[in-house]
């Protein structure tokens, strides 16, 4: 694989923008919407679905987290998937598993049908989690690739901004259950795009079939020479090495990737993804509607900030990103914590949450948000790069499995003070962690990467340019 930086550098000598391009861009920007908004629809519809089903706490937190556990399942599974049946054929099943849990969420009777239902929907999202952006990477132009991790990351935005969107329109009435059934429509483009799209030449290789492999190269490419990256192919094929994974010298990327996995999701980014109208609630909005209205403002705060962080990371370094962000983080959940300390019956409580939420998304959107996505799939040396960056994926959706699981009870238990005060230092650590142990791997190859890993650089010296 070639540098991944400069994600938005259009570069007319290595990149044809052509129809093509633009079709598997707009497939990652489906799938990365379909993560984005069955996550996300959840937290304006567990307003009402704790009251039709009278749920207490810890129901809810299951309500709310099955899909997570779905997830966890598929994706610790879906690089045996994606080989077995193939990147088009899993994302296709993908789509068809999504259909059937978005329809069974919407007509749930139960809180049993809801969570297998939204468990049903989790395995699909850790399907696609996967699969979509490691079949987008083996088909798309290697200039483009780096540009895709970062589109994923926006999709995820939009899907959860259209999400809160979605829940605003029908909370009015209470309509929970047409907020999950909109999750067809983003599941159906899904089906309908991937049937145009042709298979992936890497697993066509991978399964012996070299002359499918090399027609699809050329139509894809729209060249007739495809050879060396044929042979690419090929050579990178040989050499990988599962095992890899326990070798010291592969250690520092372990570290990097499960401690950016960890920080990612334990400095509690959904609690508010998720639970955004919940603490609007608990800070004093009376209504169910008018909390759930004022969590789109965060929603769409949430996609402008991650549109303006992606040309940054690749100009500013992620680094300084990181730290400038998680110290916007660690204020913010300081200041939720604070807020909640002039008590419950201030009505100034209300727009200090809220006023700390603006501070914190952003802070998020700019730093861990699409760097953590990104970092994984630069650390990792070629020969278990896939393995690699699915554990690290798999490793995200058990932490946010943990959060999600945990908030309400924890809030029930230390109160909400005590509850973000924990995510605030966990965020200090995480601030910690950056300083000393994340490389800047701006405009660093990945083979350099991959050579200072075999040299024994320790982690912080992974970008040290050779
Ligand atoms: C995280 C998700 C989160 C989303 C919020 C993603 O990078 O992995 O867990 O919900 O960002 O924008």
């Amino acid at each position: 694989m070639k540098q991944q930086s400069n994600h938005f550098a259009l570069d007319a000598s290595n990149t044809r923008i052509n129809a093509f391009v633009i079709t598997i861009a707009a497939i990652a920007a489906v799938a990365g919407i379909l993560f984005g908004f069955d996550t996300g629809v959840i937290s304006g519809a567990i307003l009402f679905i704790r009251k039709s089903f009278h749920l207490s706490t810890v129901a809810t937190e299951i309500a709310i987290s099955a899909v997570l556990l779905g997830a966890l399942f598929s994706s610790a599974i879906s690089g045996w998937f994606a080989d077995f049946f193939g990147r088009r054929n899993i994302l296709i099943i993908a789509s068809i598993v999504f259909l059937f849990g978005t329809l069974g969420s919407a007509f749930s009777q139960n809180i049993v049908d809801l969570v297998l239902s939204r468990f049903v929907v989790g395995l699909a999202i850790g399907i696609a989690s996967y699969v979509a952006p490691l079949y987008l990477s083996e088909i798309s132009p290697a200039k483009w690739r780096g540009a895709l991790v970062s589109l994923n990351q926006l999709a995820i935005t939009v899907g959860i901004f259209l999400a809160y969107l979605i829940d605003d329109f029908f909370a009015t009435d209470a309509h929970w259950r047409w907020m999950f059934a909109m999750g067809v429509i983003p599941a159906l483009m899904l089906f309908v795009g991937m049937l145009f799209l042709p298979k992936s030449p890497r697993w066509l290789m991978h399964k012996g079939r070299e002359n499918k492999a090399r027609n699809t190269l050329k139509r894809i490419r729209q060249v007739d020479n495809v050879d060396s990256e044929l042979s690419d192919i090929k050579g990178s094929l040989k050499r990988t090495n599962w095992k890899l994974l326990l070798q010291k010298w592969v250690w520092p990327a372990v570290i990097i990737g499960a401690g950016l996995a960890f920080f990612q999701q334990c400095t509690g980014i959904n609690t508010i993804i998720y639970y955004a109208p919940t603490i609007f609630q608990l800070a004093g909005f009376k209504t169910a509607a008018g909390a759930i209205q004022t969590t789109t403002i965060v929603g769409l705060v949430n996609v402008l900030f991650t549109i303006i962080a992606l040309p940054l990371i690749d100009r500013l370094g992620r680094r300084p990103l990181l730290l400038f962000g998680l110290t916007g983080m660690i204020l913010s959940l300081i200041a939720m914590s604070l807020a909640f300390y002039i008590g419950t019956d201030s009505p100034t409580l209300k727009w200090l949450a809220f006023g700390s939420m603006m501070l914190y998304i952003p802070s998020f959107a700019i730093s861990l948000g699409p760097i953590m996505w990104l970092i994984i799939t630069e650390v990792f040396p070629l020969e278990i790069r896939g393995v690699g960056t699915s554990l690290m994926v798999s490793l995200s959706w058990g932490f946010n499995f943990i959060i999600a699981q945990t908030f309400l009870t924890l809030i029930q238990g230390l109160g909400a003070r005590g509850t973000f005060m924990i995510y605030a230092s966990i965020s200090i650590l995480g601030w910690l962690f950056v300083y000393f142990l994340i490389p800047e791997t701006k405009g660093i190859s990945l083979e350099n990467i991959e050579a200072n890993l075999r040299a024994g650089l320790g982690c912080r010296h992974l970008g040290n340019h050779r």
